[in-house]
Order: structure tokens, then C-alpha cells, then sequence
């Protein structure tokens, strides 16, 4: 089995390439990633020498590039991680998000139709459904939700949503799509809630909450998301959506109060922020389809989960003090500095 992994230099993307190979040492993977901001080659350090692993540093929109590695190595499953992920990103500048996230979706699937392909997956999101509001507990997001979207980057993963079901009924290509809530876990990026906050205790910065610190997510430890995806490729219904989560929704302020707590930190480090605009309030997955029809279950309680990501940030400093000492201190004075 042949399985082209784009994004995997990733978060969620070198997680899944981590449990790929550790559980099927038979399989060959490709990681195809572009090595944007986001994309770091250090992660994939454990796996560079490994002989069923190769690199491609290659971008998902550019079509000579995509094809030649699909002509070279006619995978079997192509999994799609790439993506611009940052919601705040896509609000200051939405025109890359539209590029990679649907053109590069489509310049994939365009792939798979020539070269023929057991499966196209799609790395979605919950974002997609738009949300919840928070006097309503007994509402939750299920495959048949509608799309309404939020920000430039939900209203990106839904159109590339739609793309990927367009070419399972128009052309037969045989596809999945799975959406999942909020992951956290080891190298995620440290511009995201929790890696941010753990980063910024550390060095004793203020810790920015957006406006209230009331809004609503559902937070997934990364490996339970990755076994997700595994099943879905192997076991799931084409043409079918999956959602993902844990029914482990928690507000962002009570995330950084127990992050504080576990680093030992006083809270007095959390300062109250000028809120997103269009902040989504709740996500709440319902997992009962995927639950159902192939039995995946989320493993690790959030107390656990917690607990290991943070002492993996404790214990790999060097992996995420070269990111925020590097380009993306631009980024969070542009982001932070007038907040
Ligand atoms: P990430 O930002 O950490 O990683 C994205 C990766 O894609 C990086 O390695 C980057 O270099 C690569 N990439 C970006 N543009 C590319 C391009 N044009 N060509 C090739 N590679 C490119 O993202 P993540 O958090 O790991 O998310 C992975 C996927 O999962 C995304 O599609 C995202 O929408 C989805 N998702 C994320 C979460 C979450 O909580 N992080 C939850 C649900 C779904
Ligand atoms: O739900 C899945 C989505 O989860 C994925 O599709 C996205 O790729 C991923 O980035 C994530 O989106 P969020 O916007 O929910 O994640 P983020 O970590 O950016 O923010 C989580 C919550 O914390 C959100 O309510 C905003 C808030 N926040 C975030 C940051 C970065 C703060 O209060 N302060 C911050 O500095």
C-alpha cells in the first residue's frame, strides 16, 4: 500500500505519518508538504531514515509538481492535510487560504482521477458547520448539519468540501471526508490556544484570552484523530462524511487555568484580549456515525491528554523556541502588539 500524505510536516498531518508507520510497517509513505510557516522538516526528524518514508518538498498547487510524484509513485490512498489552518491568519489575509485549501484540493483530486486511486481523503473540519450557541447543551454538529461558515478559512474547508463530494458524483472518484474538532497534542504549532498558552507561561508572558474566554470547543488529543482517519481509509463507506470528537467541550478560560495551575503560573499572567471578529462560540461534535460504523472511540481523557502535551512541550523546548524565535515573532507583534 502507497499512501501520499500531504501536510504531514504538520501538526495532525506528522502524527498520522507516525502512527501510519508505526502500525503498518509494510506500508510506504510519501509526505508531500510545501514547507510553509506552519511546515516544519525537524518534526519529521524520527522517520527521515526510515526506507518506507520519502520527503517531497512540493506545493498542492502546482499541478506539474503533484503529477509527476503521482506518474512516479501511483499511490493507492492519497490522505489531504494541507491546508492554511489558522482561523486568525484567514482574517488577515484570506487570498491563500482560498488557493491552497480549494484549488490545492482540486489540483490532488484532478491527480487521483488521472492516475486512478482506491481513495481520496479529506482532512476537514467541524468549522464547516459555522456554531452553536451556548444557552443550547443539547445541540450538537452531525454529518447532516448545514454548512455555515464563519471565517475566510471555514468558508475555504466547506468549499473544498464540496469540491471533493462534486467529484465523487460527477467523475466516481471514490472519496471520504472526515471533520473533526479541536485537536491539541505534540507539534502543534505554537500559534494555537493551547501550545501558545503553555509557550507564553513558560516565559512568563501575558496570556491574551479573546474577549471573554467564554466560547466553546471540543477538544480531541491528536492520536485519537489520527486513528480515526485510519479507519475511515480502510473501513469507511465512500462518498461518506465522518465527524470526529470527543464530547469534550470545555471553555478556552478554564483551558488556561489549568494550564497555569499545571506550570505552577499565576493566573494574574491571563489578560482579556480585543475578541476575533466572528469568534465562533461552541463546537460540538456528535461522533455517534463513526462510532456506529466502525467502532472508533476517542481513548485519552483530556486530563490525560493534557498532561502529556504539556510534558512534551516541557521536555522538546528546542522544537517550538526555534518557531517563535524565528519569522513568526513578526507575526505575533502584528497579531498581539495593539491588542
Ligand atoms: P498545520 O497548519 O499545523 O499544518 C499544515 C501543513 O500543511 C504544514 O506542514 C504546511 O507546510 C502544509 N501546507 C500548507 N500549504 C501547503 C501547500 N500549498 N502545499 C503543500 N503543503 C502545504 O495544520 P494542522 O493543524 O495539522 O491541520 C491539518 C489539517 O487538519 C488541515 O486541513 C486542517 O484544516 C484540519 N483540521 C485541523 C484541526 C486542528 O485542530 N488543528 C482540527 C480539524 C481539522
Ligand atoms: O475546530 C477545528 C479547528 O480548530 C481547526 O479546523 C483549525 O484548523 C484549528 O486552528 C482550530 O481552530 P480554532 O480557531 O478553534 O483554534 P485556536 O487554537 O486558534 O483557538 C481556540 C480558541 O481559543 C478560540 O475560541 C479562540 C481562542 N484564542 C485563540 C488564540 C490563538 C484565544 O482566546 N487566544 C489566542 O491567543
Amino acid at each position: 500500500m502507497t499512501i501520499i500524505v500531504t501536510g504531514g510536516a504538520g501538526f495532525i498531518g506528522s502524527n498520522f505519518i507516525f502512527h501510519m508507520l508505526g502500525k503498518y510497517p509494510d506500508y510506504r509513505i510519501i509526505c508531500l508538504d510545501k514547507l510553509t510557516y506552519a511546515g516544519n522538516l525537524s518534526t519529521l526528524r524520527p522517520v527521515m531514515d526510515n526506507p518506507n518514508f520519502r520527503f517531497v518538498k512540493a506545493d498542492i498547487c502546482d499541478r506539474d509538481a503533484v503529477f509527476a510524484l503521482f506518474e512516479e509513485e501511483q499511490p493507492d490512498i492519497v490522505v489531504n492535510f494541507a491546508a492554511e489552518s489558522h482561523v486568525d491568519r484567514s482574517i488577515e489575509d484570506p487570498g491563500v487560504f482560498l488557493k491552497t485549501n480549494i484549488l490545492g484540493t482540486q489540483t490532488l483530486m484532478d491527480a487521483c482521477r488521472k492516475f486512478g486511486i482506491k481513495r481520496y481523503h479529506q482532512v476537514s473540519t467541524d468549522e464547516v458547520y459555522g456554531d452553536l450557541p451556548l444557552d443550547r447543551p443539547d445541540l450538537f454538529f452531525t454529518e447532516t448539519t448545514p454548512i455555515h461558515t464563519s471565517s475566510p478559512y471555514s468558508a475555504s474547508k466547506a468549499s473544498a468540501d464540496l469540491l471533493v463530494q462534486a467529484y465523487h458524483r460527477t467523475f466516481g472518484l471514490p472519496v471520504t471526508i472526515s471533520r473533526c474538532s479541536n485537536n491539541y497534542g505534540p507539534y502543534h504549532f505554537p500559534e494555537k490556544l493551547i501550545p501558545l498558552m503553555i509557550a507564553n507561561c513558560l516565559n512568563d508572558k501575558p496570556l491574551p484570552v479573546y474577549g471573554e474566554g467564554l466560547n466553546v470547543r471540543d477538544w480531541l488529543y491528536v492520536e485519537d484523530h489520527c486513528k480515526a482517519i485510519d479507519l475511515i481509509i480502510h473501513n469507511g463507506r465512500v462518498g461518506e462524511v465522518y465527524n470526529i470528537g470527543g464530547h469534550n467541550e470545555m471553555r478556552n478560560i478554564d483551558i488556561v487555568k489549568i494550564i497555569c495551575k499545571a506550570l505552577g503560573k499565576s493566573e494574574s499572567l491571563i489578560t482579556y484580549v480585543t475578541d476575533r471578529k466572528g469568534h465562533d462560540m461552541r463546537y460540538a461534535i456528535d461522533p455517534t456515525k463513526i462510532h456506529n460504523e466502525l467502532g472508533w472511540l476517542p481513548e485519552t481523557m483530556f486530563r490525560d491528554g493534557i498532561e502529556k502535551t504539556i510534558a512534551w512541550y516541557l521536555k522538546n523546548r528546542e522544537w517550538w523556541e526555534t518557531i517563535i524565535s524565528g519569522e513568526y515573532r513578526h507575526y505575533y507583534e502584528m497579531m498581539y502588539g495593539n491588542r
